[in-house]
């Protein structure tokens, strides 16, 4: 992990920035150098919607001018980042626990645009631990119906409830977050489709068929995955 390669790739992005756009703003330490450098830029009137409260307050703080889903329906591109970006820009994401409003955001979006640092970029999704959004109440019983799901994709190890220092992690909307390890993903889109199958799944982390085009920093510069 790089932060001058997730640095590069923010401020690359922040190029593509026009005035008078209106912008997702991604969440995680990729996207909060986007969002630094999109507030340096000092465009005439941008109109942002965050898809985090970290990444509103840190907007908010730069003077970029904040909107929501609602005031907002349709974007004219959203900048965020990825925990691992495979082959047909097929991504995992939600490692900040932040997948539900990323991906609420970028399917309101004309284009999306994922910015990553080099390690990112894998030739198979599955090695980072996909995030799975799921309502706290019978979250057990949710988690026993995503270890049947993950079993019939010939995963063995059973999703994990994602905690921290105090406790359950909750999402900004209140829910809870399972981790599944999956090791390689051989069929993402049947997997994500299984997945929303089950009651009580909120969303996963697996945006399939959402970014248009990668910005990856490397030690070299960015390169751009279309
Ligand atoms: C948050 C995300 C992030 O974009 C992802 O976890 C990457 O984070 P970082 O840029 O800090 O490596 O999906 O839910």
């Amino acid at each position: 992990m790089s932060d001058s390669q997730k640095r590069i790739a923010g401020e690359a992005a922040a190029l593509r920035v026009e005035a008078g756009m209106k912008v997702g703003l991604g969440t995680g330490s990729t996207a909060a150098w986007f969002v630094k450098a999109l507030a340096a830029r000092n465009l005439r009137d941008l109109r942002c919607v965050p898809t985090s409260d970290a990444t509103a307050d840190l907007a908010r703080e730069l003077g970029l001018t904040l909107s929501t889903l609602e005031d907002t329906p349709r974007l004219d591109l959203t900048v965020d980042g990825a925990d691992e970006v495979g082959p047909g820009l097929a991504l995992i994401k939600g490692g900040g626990a932040a997948l539900l409003r990323e991906k609420l955001v970028w399917e309101a979006s004309d284009r999306c645009l994922v910015i990553a640092d080099a390690a990112k970029v894998v030739k198979t999704l599955g090695a980072f631990p996909l995030p799975i959004e799921v309502v706290a109440f019978g979250h057990k019983t949710t988690g026993n119906r995503i270890a049947d799901v993950l079993a019939d994709h010939d995963i063995a190890m059973p999703a994990r409830v994602r905690t921290a220092e105090r406790g359950l992690v909750r999402t900004d909307g209140g829910n809870l977050i399972y981790d599944a390890r999956c090791g390689a993903i051989t069929d993402p889109s049947r997997l994500a489709d299984d997945l929303k199958l089950i009651t009580g799944v909120v969303e996963h982390g697996l945006f399939l068929d959402l970014a248009d085009e990668a910005i990856i920093g490397t030690d070299d510069g960015v390169e751009v995955l279309v």
